[in-house]
């Protein structure tokens, strides 16, 4: 077998805990990621037949049974993962019965999954049906995003509509839009099927007054999208006070989705 800290997911969940810290994305214990891997990913790295513990779940996971899933762990520090993979991370596979996850590696000293796994496992059920190629979930808490949710309207197409026109290319990186949760009680069954029923129509949802959820085929797309969203809403913070003397026109919108061979939501441009 070869050494798991070298295999190209740690390294690269490693990279992008600590760029999304220095961002000021993950305060705290703030964020959590969940990756799917393919067993063929894992197979020179780790044995899958020998499990560690098992760690119940209390909702129905079984539609992801024999998936497994790479995922941060509850209260754990953005900024420490590099320096102690093991117990910052786990490896889980989602047992047979839905009800538990078989520990594979990682998750040392007793560490549990990041309490938001109800909402990462019914996103991930929710995008590969949207999408067979999707992997990964991000949660954080970009202050901008965050902000907007306290100052704008967070009907969907609102909100999406204003981060369209901040940024000539965010019609392009999210034509699909974004979806916006009213603010809910987190690290729920709740929460978690809300989200799931607007992140099956696009790959963003926010969480009022709480962050950002971003999903996507890798660790980049998922990254990049919650990038783009944080800069327009960055923009948006900082000219919601003043006059607006210029702004892309609506119909403009079409006509660069269209350049760019990107097809927005249905209707929210009319
Ligand atoms: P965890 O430490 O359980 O991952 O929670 C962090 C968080 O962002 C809650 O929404
Ligand atoms: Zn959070």
């Amino acid at each position: 077998m070869k050494p798991i800290l070298e295999s190209p997911i740690i390294t690269d969940i490693c990279d992008m805990t600590a760029n999304m810290y220095r961002l000021g994305w993950d305060e705290r214990n703030g964020g959590n990621i969940s990756w799917l891997l393919d067993e063929g990913e894992l197979a020179d790295y780790l044995d899958l037949s020998k499990t560690i513990r098992n760690i119940p779940i209390d909702f129905d996971a079984a539609e992801l049974a024999g998936r497994l899933f790479l995922v941060t762990g509850t209260g754990k520090y953005f900024k420490n993962v590099t320096k102690d993979p093991e117990g910052n991370l786990g490896i889980v596979r989602v047992a047979p019965n839905g009800r538990e996850l078989e520990l594979l590696w990682g998750f040392e000293g007793n560490t549990l999954p990041t309490s938001e796994f109800p909402t990462h496992l019914m996103n991930h059920m929710a995008r590969l049906k949207a999408d067979p190629e999707h992997k990964v979930v991000m949660h954080c808490h970009p202050a901008n995003t965050i902000a907007m949710t306290f100052v704008h309207s967070i009907d969907d197409r609102d909100f999406t509509c204003t981060l369209w026109q901040m940024i000539t290319e965010c019609i392009v990186v999210f034509p699909d839009g974004v979806g916006v949760v009213p603010w809910m009680v987190s690290g729920t069954n709740d929460i978690g099927a809300a989200t799931a029923d607007k992140i099956k129509d696009c790959r963003l949802v926010v969480w009022a007054h709480h962050g950002i959820f971003g999903t996507g085929r890798t660790l980049d797309e998922a990254f990049g999208l919650i990038e783009t969203v944080e800069k327009a809403a960055e923009i948006y913070m900082k000219i919601a006070h003043l006059e607006r003397k210029n702004e892309i026109p609506k119909d403009q919108l079409k006509a660069l989705a269209d350049t760019f061979h990107a097809v927005p939501r249905e209707g929210w441009l009319d």
